[in-house]
């Protein structure tokens, strides 16, 4: 007879030598089913967990979150955080419960666990990576795919020694609206390609301006380990949930959080996945008053040449995402709003949205699951993820300057270096002090 025990030991050894097989042959079999990880499941962890589970695309052993369970992310009564996600498991999948972490170093340690899907703030992007790609797991991780430059190669290096799969979260990569744009724009459709022009959103959430209170801390939040590499400041509930990307000290404003989606469009569509720029300049900057809490760029406007003499600009405007190229033969754009173009010809062929297009977060999800099993290149691989961040972060230490210096700086940029040429000072922000254990 079997006994609860004897069926546990045996599940137990069932995934550890599945695991073992799995590690020697340094991939996963497509026959077998992923077992992932979940880090993160807040306003777009939750979402993505959703998807992964209505898709039915493997099993969840675990979800890690530092937040126990809460309102007050996006939306005021949006309720994430540990509990919720682990309750969402057990709910659709009808199990009594996955595995719950706080600390993301203990999921790692599963042996049975193929690959995590990392979806916490930009601060964190790198550290799990690393440790994750250390612990022989594939990866998801959301875009921006680095917080600094300076953390992209490394990134790239620990991914590619382990020899593991990696899918930025740029799920319009996976869009094939945007991806029969991009390629009609590769192929020629409306000549040869002169200028990009980029839009990214204004900021949607209002923060506290200067002389703001800290608050204390909720019994639910481990606020240390959400700080985790970022340097210690006080408590506010805008520092923290969704309201992270528009802090300097934790993602990079709109430039990084649309702008990883529009400007990576644009390098795909240029043909220039693993470009830099070599020229930046930043035409505008605007901020809220010193000492807001929000202190990211409001507005702003920046332009970058590319060595084939394309010049990309990206604007903030009421778009969220959009990405206009515009070449010797016509122009055609595309966004979270619609595509259109300069003449109706050079939509023919174009995927109408909802008839079979499906949503890109989980067609992008799908395809990661599809490689972790066949091993096979995902279609925003870790130096796509790289570039894209970097064209936003790049410009952002400009666009921070910006105050300072005013309009005319043209920063050279060296690709090959990923640093400006002779701009001390903007080089300075391509890296960042990391607070210990994590420096
Ligand atoms: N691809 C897209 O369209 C898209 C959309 C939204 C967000 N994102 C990206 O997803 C990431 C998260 O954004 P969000 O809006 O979901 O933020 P969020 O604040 O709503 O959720 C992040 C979650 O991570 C948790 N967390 C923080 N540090 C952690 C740690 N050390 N260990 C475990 N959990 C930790 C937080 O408690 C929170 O629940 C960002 O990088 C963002 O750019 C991508």
């Amino acid at each position: 007879m079997t006994t609860r025990r004897s069926f546990l030991r045996q599940s137990v050894a069932a995934s550890i030598s599945a695991a073992a097989a799995r590690s020697a042959r340094g991939a996963a079999s497509p026959a077998e089913r992923v077992s992932v990880g979940f880090i993160g499941t807040g306003n777009q962890g939750m979402g993505l967990l959703n998807r992964f589970l209505a898709a039915d695309l493997g099993d969840v052993a675990a979800v890690c979150d530092v937040n126990r369970g809460s309102k007050g992310y996006k939306e005021p009564d949006h309720f994430y955080g540990l509990e919720p996600a682990r309750d969402l498991v057990a709910k659709k999948t009808g199990r009594a419960s996955c595995d719950a972490f706080t600390d993301f170093r203990r999921l790692l340690d599963r042996k049975d666990i193929d690959a995590v899907v990392i979806v916490v703030p930009d601060h964190w992007h790198s550290r799990m990576t690393i440790l994750a790609a250390d612990a022989g797991k594939d990866i998801y991780c959301e875009k921006p795919l680095t917080f600094v430059v300076s953390e992209g190669r490394p990134m790239i290096d620990a991914v590619r020694r382990s020899k593991r799969i990696l899918q930025t979260g740029s799920h319009e990569r996976s869009n094939p609206i945007s991806r029969f744009v991009c390629e009609a724009v590769r192929a020629g459709r409306i000549g040869k390609v002169q200028r990009v022009v980029t839009k990214v959103g204004f900021n949607n959430k209002v923060g506290p301006g200067p002389g703001w209170q800290p608050m204390p801390v909720p019994e639910s939040f481990d606020y240390r380990a959400w700080l985790g590499p970022a340097l210690q400041q006080p408590y506010h509930e805008d520092r923290c949930l969704y309201r992270f990307r528009f802090n300097y000290d934790y993602s990079g404003g709109q430039i990084t959080n649309f702008g990883a989606h529009c400007n990576d469009m644009a390098h795909w569509g240029m043909g220039l996945d693993t470009g830099g720029p070599v020229e930046i300049e930043c035409l505008d900057a605007k901020f809220l008053p010193e000492g807001s809490l929000f202190n990211t760029a409001t507005e702003t406007r920046f332009r970058c040449r590319y060595a084939n003499g394309v010049e990309l600009v990206c604007e903030t405007g009421p778009e969220s995402v959009q990405t206009r190229f515009e070449g010797t033969d016509g122009w055609l754009q595309t966004g979270y709003r619609g595509t259109t173009a300069s003449d109706p010809a050079l939509l023919e062929g174009l995927p109408q949205p909802g008839k079979g297009t499906g949503d890109p977060h989980s067609l992008h999800v799908a395809n990661f699951v599809e490689c972790v099993k066949t091993r096979a290149e995902p279609r925003a691989p870790v130096e796509v993820g790289h570039a894209s961040s970097l064209l936003c972060h790049a410009a952002n230490a400009l666009i921070r300057l910006f105050p300072k210096t005013g309009p005319g700086v043209v920063a050279t940029w060296d690709p090959a270096r990923e640093a400006f040429v002779g701009n001390d000072e903007a080089n300075r922000m391509l890296a960042r002090e990391q607070r210990d254990p994590w420096s």
